[in-house]
């Protein structure tokens, strides 16, 4: 009976609809500002603190076709990967990218069900989240964080790649247009896409599944929950990674100052 009502929020959002899976697909590369450059940052992220360990378990949230699974996977095949999204067309998506890897688990399932129910029993080395987690108001959004949290490994990493609430009007409207720049020269150069960029970020704007939050408050929240190096690793305009750290037990205690 919970799982339904969860799920009929899911049900409920575009993410639901295979057409709009299709355009969000066939268009990412130029809805998304630097997502070229995002996914390039991640997997510097990764190799600078994950790779020099084997075997980590990794989970991607919101993982649609696994685009940054299989990133990561082209860099270090011993992981164990677990996706999840609340979408059957994207994880076919995914499921068809990965098929060449064995150690990956697919799950279908809404964030509002993980938060509900909770993640698979197993703990996480990284845990990873691209343009998903903005679809959660700011008190789910925490929860999930606070879930996350719970599920790394001491020493594992959290990153989410996202978009972000403007703090104030005058910014708002200065990241719109360079968003509207981005899309209109991305166009030049890759073609399709034939709806206007004004119509892109007016469809974003007036859809109520997106509820994009200050990277303050998100940042705020993973430093209250525990995270340790929160910080934003990159940012152009409402596009950002950021993210943080479950602090080893041997660190607690110690500040930047007293190393
Ligand atoms: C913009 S796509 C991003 C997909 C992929 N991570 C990427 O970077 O290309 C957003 C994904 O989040 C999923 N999603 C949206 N809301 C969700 C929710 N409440 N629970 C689980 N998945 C959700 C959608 O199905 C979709 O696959």
């Amino acid at each position: 009976m919970m799982a339904d009502k969860i799920m009929t929020e899911f049900n409920r959002s575009n993410w639901a609809r295979p057409e709009f899976v299709r355009q969000y697909r066939d268009n990412a590369d130029i809805y998304i500002v630097e997502r070229r450059r995002m996914i390039g940052i991640t997997k510097s992220f990764y190799k600078h603190f994950l790779s020099v360990r084997k075997e980590n378990n990794i989970l991607d949230l919101g993982c649609g076709d696994g685009i940054i699974t299989h990133k990561l996977l082209e860099i270090d095949e011993s992981m164990t990967a677990t996706l999840i999204d609340g979408s059957e067309d994207m994880l076919n998506k995914a499921k068809e990218r990965l098929q060449g890897y064995d150690n990956v688990n697919f799950i279908k399932a809404s964030f509002q069900n993980v938060i509900e129910k909770g993640l698979p029993a197993r703990d996480y080395d990284f845990t990873v989240s691209s343009m998903a987690i903005h679809h959660l108001a700011m008190n789910d959004k925490r929860e999930l964080f606070r879930l996350i949290h719970s599920r790394l490994n001491t020493g594992g990493y959290f990153m989410n790649i996202d978009v972000l609430l403007a703090p104030s009007e005058a910014l708002d409207n200065w990241y719109m247009k360079i968003w509207e720049e981005w899309m209109d020269d991305k166009r030049a150069e890759l073609g399709a896409l034939d709806e206007p960029s004004a119509d892109v970020i007016r469809r974003y704007k007036d859809a109520e599944e997106n509820k994009p939050d200050t990277l303050d408050s998100q940042l705020n929240a993973l430093r209250d929950i525990g995270f340790k190096d929160a910080d934003c690793f990159y940012k152009y305009g409402i596009f950002a990674i950021y993210g943080g750290k479950k602090q080893d037990k041997a660190e607690k205690g110690k500040t930047n100052e007293s190393v």
